[in-house]
């Protein structure tokens, strides 16, 4: 049985490099040969662009040439695959989610239900079983219990029948390490479907609610402009605008690309009495350069005073908005290690479907309800007071019912495929290990 290790260590931490090599023997002794022990900081990653061309144009293969396709490849055609991985606010380090935004291309367009929710159904017959072993330096029970419910739901969302994780100590030593290791290869042939995972309640951070003189949107998703998140996030600051709020729009993956943006960014944070975070769902978290720039926030706030406020929206491409609880009480770890005060976040579902692509009021009814939930938030958060819970749960209520979305979805994605001429290779599975024919 062939294992592969994808080392999600960020520059300068050798805790990766320490459990790879512990755990090698471990899993030769339960059979598994450890084939590939990738370190991603040393790959070439270009972030997804959240075109969904993986689907529709070259099914199965991301339209970025770049080492991603190989990292996929080894993704699908290993029997078990170990994730390993700073624990980040609660989720993964960027390097690591950098390369899981990719694996999208390794499921099918389509929808099946799990659980009771929405999820893609399979593209290859056969999956890795997964194991993700995080890493802490002080003991935090939050955080490791959003790490193992982030493992659990990616464990549904990759199709691994069997799935195991775990959060150790990074000042172990060698045999507490081991002992620790010991223990999750122990439990290797755990069955993913039975194996739930609660993710802990983060409640907003109390506190002086003040007016506010300046907001500021950071877009986290790579459509930047014509992204669901600009057009609910725009919404919302056009209402803050309406109250005497002076506002300031940035997309991250613009500004992460050029040292300038990136810096006038970081300033622009630091001024900012209120930052919106409106950003999209990718593999049950945020995209890997928000992940990047928070912990660069962390960095550089360490050790300063708090200052300023953090809200954040996410929208999934499900029609369940609670499929975005995770990333949201990511942004809430965040802004407490970043000395934000946390006015809360706004989950909504199927924003693929409900605005992609244009301004917020232009598809009609269907955002109205939403409309008047966005008016409260931008009223409560003019005057530094968190999001209404009346509102958010206005806001999370889905627009049309699962089975129609889930209908209409496949629809549209069948037309976006034949306008590419690539209707019959929608289930293609490039990364296949081909049989060999006998004779
Ligand atoms: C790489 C990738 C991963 C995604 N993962 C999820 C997911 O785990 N759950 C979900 O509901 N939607 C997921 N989506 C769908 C997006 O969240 C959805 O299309 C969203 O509306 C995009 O918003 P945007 O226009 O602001 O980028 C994913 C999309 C991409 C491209």
């Amino acid at each position: 049985m062939k294992a592969t290790i994808f080392d999600g260590s960020p520059a300068g931490d050798p805790t990766g490099e320490r459990i790879a090599g512990l755990l090698t023997p471990l899993l030769s002794a339960k059979g598994y040969e450890v084939k590939h022990i990738v370190v991603l900081r040393d790959k070439t990653l270009g972030h997804c662009r959240g075109c969904f061309q993986c689907w529709l144009k070259t099914p199965g293969i991301c339209v970025i040439d770049d080492d991603n396709r190989e990292l996929s490849a080894k993704f699908i055609q290993s029997d078990l695959v170990i994730m390993l991985t700073p624990v980040t606010f609660g989720a993964y380090s960027p390097e690591l989610k950098g390369m899981l935004d990719h694996l999208i291309a390794n499921v099918s367009p389509f929808f099946t239900t799990v659980n009771g929710e929405s999820h893609h159904r399979k593209r290859y017959s056969r999956y890795t079983d997964l194991m993700a072993i995080g890493w802490n330096d002080t003991p935090d029970e939050t955080q490791k219990a959003m790490f193992r419910h982030l493992a659990w739901r990616n464990a549904i969302n990759f199709h691994s029948e069997r799935s195991n994780w775990g959060v150790v100590r990074s000042e172990a030593s060698d045999a507490a390490l081991k002992a620790q290791l010991e223990a999750l290869t122990r439990n290797l042939d755990r069955t993913t479907a039975k194996s739930g995972e609660a993710l802990p309640r983060i409640a907003v951070t109390g506190g002086v609610a003040s007016e506010l003189r300046n907001a500021l949107q950071l877009v986290g998703s790579p459509r930047m402009a014509t992204s669901s998140s600009a057009a609910l996030g725009g919404y919302l600051l056009q209402q803050l605008e309406a109250q005497g709020v002076a506002t300031e729009t940035i997309c991250i993956h613009k500004a992460m690309r050029d040292a300038e943006k990136r810096q006038a960014m970081l300033e622009a944070i630091d001024r900012a009495d209120l930052c919106i975070l409106a950003f999209p769902l990718y593999i049950d978290s945020l995209p890997a350069p928000v992940l990047s720039l928070m912990r660069t926030i962390r960095e550089r706030r360490a050790g300063l005073p708090p200052k300023g406020a953090f809200a954040a929206i996410a929208n999934c491409g499900f029609i369940e908005s609670r499929q975005n609880a995770h990333a949201l009480a990511t942004c809430a770890i965040f802004a407490e290690a970043a000395g934000l005060r946390w006015l809360g976040g706004i989950a909504i579902g199927g924003g693929e479907g409900l605005v992609h692509g244009q301004e917020f009021l232009k598809p009609g009814r269907m955002t109205i309800p939403y409309k008047h939930a966005l008016d409260q938030v931008a009223e409560a958060l003019a005057v530094g007071k968190p999001v209404p819970e009346e509102a958010r749960q206005q806001l999370a209520k889905p627009f049309i019912p699962a089975w129609l979305h889930r209908f209409a979805g496949s629809m549209r994605w069948k037309k976006e495929a034949r306008r590419n001429g690539v209707e019959r290779e929608l289930g293609a599975q490039p990364y296949r290990i081909q049989e060999m024919r006998a004779g």
